[in-house]
């Protein structure tokens, strides 16, 4: 186990900074199975071919990354940093209500993205609360990925 050492001028805002770019930059929290019954979200993903896999997550997942631990494919390019649209994910039936509403920036890029629906979201933006036991999220036939694709390299 690794321990976080700050310099006495570092504040505690700094260090959460720190530690929650660390913890995304990895999905390392994903990998870690539910302790009890209480943290359980079932979750059903359908992919492009219409491939279900039903996943065991758990309150705080991020389905970003949950997709990854069972090889489901949401690209996720950007790391979850808002950024692309790989992550797209049409969100089916009451769930899409439980949501919290989409922040600006993910509404922006949302109608950026193909196949548009009016139940899109972008999976790296759910994280999973006990409510949302059930939720099936469909992948769209094809994501667009502005954060590689769109690139422009700056002129020297
Ligand atoms: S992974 Fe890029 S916006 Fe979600």
């Amino acid at each position: 186990m690794a321990y976080l050492v700050a310099p006495d001028d570092w504040d505690c805002k700094m260090i959460g900074v720190v530690y929650s770019i660390h913890a995304l930059a990895h999905g390392e929290y994903e990998w870690k199975d539910p302790e009890s019954e209480e943290e359980v979200v079932r979750i059903t993903y359908i992919d492009k071919d219409g491939k279900r896999t039903e996943v065991k997550g758990k309150v705080g997942d991020n389905v970003l990354y949950l997709a990854h631990r069972y090889g489901v494919e949401m690209e996720g390019a950007c790391e979850a940093s808002l950024a692309c649209t790989t992550c797209h994910v049409y969100v089916h039936g009451e769930h899409i209500d439980k949501l919290p509403e989409a922040e600006e920036k993910e509404e922006d890029l949302l109608d950026l993205a193909p196949f548009l629906r009016e139940n899109s979201r972008l999976g790296c933006q759910i994280i999973l609360k006990k409510e949302y036991d059930g939720m099936v999220l469909e992948l769209p036939k094809a994501t667009r990925n502005f954060y590689v694709d769109g690139h422009k390299p700056a002129a020297h």
